[in-house]
């Protein structure tokens, strides 16, 4: 019998600028398309990491919730924290800084950190309204 798996989600933030524009596009129809966010502004982001694993008969726990903490922190809050996400960090150069664009590009930064196999799930959350989830390539939740 496998083994019962959880799965646990943790919730960080941090604040960033950036403005949506596409280098595929001439500035008249980025600014048609993007409106607002093809201004420079920024948000406070929240970041969900969901990762797996199996309860520890000993301790009871199924991730090491400070180790997830120290590496979130690491790996990702450190490089994007209070920075401009269009020309502050490496991995973003070139990419356009949708929600959709940084969940991907968290979950490939996260995933050389973490313990192999135990990242489900990035969630990106911009405001209240828009919350952007990736789970990894060939992965289908729905
Ligand atoms: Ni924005």
């Amino acid at each position: 019998m496998a083994p019962e798996r959880f799965t646990l989600t943790r919730t960080f933030h941090f604040s960033a600028g950036h403005r949506l524009q596409s280098g595929e596009l001439g500035e008249a129809e980025n600014r048609e398309l993007y409106g607002p966010c093809f201004r420079a502004h920024g948000h406070n982001y929240l970041v969900e990491v969901t990762v797996a694993g199996t309860a520890d008969p000993i301790t009871g726990m199924a991730a090491d919730l400070d180790g997830l903490e120290s590496t979130v922190r690491r790996a990702l809050l450190d490089l994007v924290d209070h920075r401009d996400l269009n020309g502050d960090v490496p991995v973003l150069l070139g990419t356009i800084t949708t929600g959709e664009n940084l969940a991907r590009a968290f979950w490939a930064m996260l995933q050389e950190a973490l313990p192999g196999g135990s990242l489900r799930r990035v969630a990106v959350v911009e405001t209240a309204n828009n919350t952007f989830e990736y789970y990894g390539d060939g992965e289908d939740p729905a």
